[in-house]
């Protein structure tokens, strides 16, 4: 089964906090989850492979390490991932985006497919899928289920809030794949929203109600 990394961070807790506020506004809102999804891509990347590379400095050669060439791609869900994205390709500018677009059916809850484009060479790349919200579930592993069936194989997923039923559903479809989390919350309740939660991602983001 994969891990389940809750980021346990007093600046993620502190934004966080703010972003879930009723009265926290749609700018800041929207800033919050930028600077939330920088402080977990530092944590979500931190197994990247490096190598080791001589850089002449002005004193001397210096032996530092980067990135050994690993391509990786980012994939928001839209709408609400797509407020994740600007702030981790300013930390990942070499990452290719793709956009797989999913709305929650409102009576039923499951996800309903509108729009996929994905970089050419997804199967050759290391993926993080991104979206706000893990509730049931049901959107995140038909995003990876998408993803799979374009040959990708390394996964890994990145949420800012989610809970135990959309922990174990994408747990269940596919337990070689990753979490990252800012909180883990309590619940789902009757509306399949997320307990404390931050109301609709999308809306909050985007300004939309
Ligand atoms: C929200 C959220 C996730 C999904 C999570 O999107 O951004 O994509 O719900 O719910 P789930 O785990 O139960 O699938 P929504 O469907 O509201 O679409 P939006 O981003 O366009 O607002
Ligand atoms: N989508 C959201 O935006 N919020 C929730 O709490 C659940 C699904």
């Amino acid at each position: 089964m994969a891990t389940v990394h809750v980021l346990d961070h007093p600046l993620i807790a502190h934004k966080l906090a703010i972003m879930r506020h009723r009265d926290t506004g749609v700018k800041e809102f929207r800033e919050l989850v930028g600077e939330i999804a920088a402080l977990m891509c530092f944590e979500a990347t931190r197994d990247l492979p490096t190598q080791e590379v001589e850089v002449p400095t002005p004193i001397t050669t210096a032996r530092c390490r980067m990135l050994a060439g690993k391509k990786l791609a980012i994939v928001p869900i839209l709408r609400a991932g797509l407020g994740m994205v600007d702030t981790m390709v300013g930390l990942i500018p070499s990452a290719k985006i793709g956009h797989i677009g999913l709305y929650r059916d409102p009576q039923t809850h499951e996800p309903v497919e509108y729009y996929c484009k994905l970089p050419e060479d997804i199967d050759q790349r290391q993926v993080f899928v991104v979206d706000p919200m893990l509730a049931t579930g049901g959107s995140a592993v038909a995003a990876i289920d998408f993803l799979k069936r374009r040959g990708c194989k390394q996964i890994v997923m990145m949420n800012i809030i989610g809970c135990p039923e959309g922990v174990a559903a994408v747990q269940k479809a596919h337990p070689d794949v990753e979490i990252y989390l800012a909180a883990l919350d309590e619940r789902l309740n009757e509306h399949a929203y997320i307990v404390p939660g931050l109301g609709d991602a999308g809306d909050r983001i985007f300004g939309t109600k």
